[in-house]
């Protein structure tokens, strides 16, 4: 089946699916930040609610923007070149490593607090609220900078292969 004329239309979705991953991932982007500078256990409660929530319209940008890119790139032609492969590889390694990285950091801090998190069943009981001491050495980290320059650099770079197609 021959999509070429509904390029621009696959194009439009990559744009809009790039737009929505990042309104929506920008909250945890300044959340993982303020997170750091933050000691009162509600505002840090509300803040790292508001991150977990947003992740949803984000992956729902990510799945659209991954998709309509590989169509994009079926469309056009563009698999037998290396640029877009080093692309895809580059969006597979940053997303792989997000959980690790940004999930864990805040994951920790939610169990910290008392929150429920991911990765408990229904069965299993809330977790015990840490000391301030505890809290306090789990909110210092350089997370959030290993995050902007694995997120952020990577993007940059995905963003460069993409207009610039160098090989
Ligand atoms: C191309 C760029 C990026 C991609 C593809 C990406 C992808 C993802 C994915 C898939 C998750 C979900 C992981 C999970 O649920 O455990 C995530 C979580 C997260 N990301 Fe990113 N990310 C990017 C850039 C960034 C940047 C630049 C920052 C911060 C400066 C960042 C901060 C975070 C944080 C803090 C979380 C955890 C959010 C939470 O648990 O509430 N990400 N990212």
């Amino acid at each position: 089946m021959d999509l070429t004329p509904y390029i621009t239309w696959i194009v439009f979705a990559h744009v809009v699916g790039t737009f929505m991953f990042a309104a929506g991932h920008g909250v945890s982007m300044f959340v993982v930040f303020r997170v750091r500078k933050e000691r009162d256990r509600a505002r840090l409660g509300a803040l790292l609610d508001l991150s977990g929530w947003s992740l949803g319209i984000a992956g729902i940008g990510l799945l659209i923007l991954f998709l309509s890119g590989i169509l994009a790139g079926i469309v056009l032609g563009s698999w037998g070149k290396w640029w877009i492969w080093i692309a895809l590889a580059l969006f597979i390694v940053i997303a792989g490593l997000m959980t690790p990285v940004g999930g864990k950091y805040l994951t920790g801090i939610r169990a910290a607090l008392g929150q429920r998190t991911r990765g408990l069943k229904p069965a299993d009981p809330d977790p015990v609220p840490a000391s301030d001491a505890e809290l306090e050495r789990l909110l210092v980290s350089k997370a959030p900078e290993n995050l902007l320059l694995l997120g952020g650099g990577g993007f940059l770079v995905i963003l460069w292969l993409m207009m610039f197609r160098p090989f």
